[in-house]
């Protein structure tokens, strides 16, 4: 099993070829982890300031940037600021990669939430369905997406020379045939119910359902985490990776300080549609599921 795909780009506005657009979304929308080991981030040195898990306020462990908004932080007007312009920096520099790399994504794409992590990985997590350091694939309860994609860029920024670690599971297809017949189907009602009480922003599809279902039924299975196929991955200080978080079986292990970007794709503007993951749970059920 190979979970990752290097290249080596060293800069966030990298000249690609069409040809070579279609062949690495092909890669990223099989499931494969796309690694640039030398793309990297820096911190100017004003910045440097916020190498520390100490601006999370209370028991935060990502700051974000949400709009012009800056959540999770705490400090002064001013250093917020300044904090808010560093992490725009990072997702002006994540969309012009994705949109350099793969063209086709651009009309499509919605820019979502840029967060900072300052906070060490390793540590106890507040409950089995937030322990990340379990193979799971991004599912959000509050969050119905009927099928479309969650596109991640993330990098390692450490200023020491700490690896991000993470584990990659098998693909997909497998985990979703494993987990499948374990998974009741929705109560009739329960969408609508949930969405009126605003426990979800809109009503849940079939297709959440099963994800969150997904997620949850892999995290509790000790022996699927200890046993499944699966590969540990360093990712390097300094070197950046993208991958489909909803798709990818992934957990993250050790590490401390990283960007990330999320994005939402709708799946009509992935270059193979059928790779989603709705259009292959609609094809193992026989079902349309949103
Ligand atoms: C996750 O998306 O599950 C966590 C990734 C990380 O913090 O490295
Ligand atoms: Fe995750």
């Amino acid at each position: 099993m190979q979970a990752l795909h290097s290249m080596d780009i060293q800069n966030w506005q990298p000249n690609v070829q069409p040809t070579l657009s279609d062949q690495l979304a092909l890669t990223l929308e099989q499931g494969k982890v796309l690694h640039l080991p030398k793309l990297r981030f820096d911190l100017e040195d004003a910045e440097q300031i916020f190498y520390s898990p100490e601006w999370l306020s209370g028991k935060r462990k990502n700051i974000s940037l949400e709009g012009n908004e800056v959540r999770g932080a705490s400090g002064s007007p001013e250093l917020l600021k300044q904090m808010g312009s560093m992490i725009r920096r990072y997702s002006e520099q994540s969309a012009s990669l994705i949109n350099r790399l793969f063209p086709n994504y651009t009309k499509h794409l919605n820019k979502a939430r840029t967060s900072f992590r300052p906070s060490i990985v390793e540590g106890p997590p507040p409950s089995w369905k937030k322990d990340d350091s379990r193979l799971h694939v991004d599912a959000f309860p509050s969050r119905p997406n009927h099928g479309e994609r969650i596109l991640r860029v993330f990098t390692n920024v450490n200023p020491v020379g700490v690896s991000r670690v993470w584990r990659v599971g098998e693909p997909f297809e497998d985990a979703a045939k494993r987990f499948l017949p374990q998974i009741p189907r929705q109560l009739p009602g329960s969408a609508w119910l949930l969405h009126a009480l605003k426990i979800t922003k809109r009503p849940r599809s079939e297709y959440d359902h099963i994800m969150l279902h997904l997620h949850d039924r892999m995290k509790t299975d000790l022996d699927y985490q200890k046993n499944a196929p699966q590969q540990t991955v360093d990712f390097l200080a300094g070197s950046t990776w993208v991958c489909f978080s909803d798709q990818v079986l992934h957990a993250a292990m050790s590490g401390q300080f990283m960007f990330e970007q999320t994005f939402h794709l709708p799946i009509s503007g992935q270059y193979h549609p059928e790779l989603s993951p709705l259009k292959v749970l609609e094809r193992l059920t026989e079902r349309r599921l949103a």
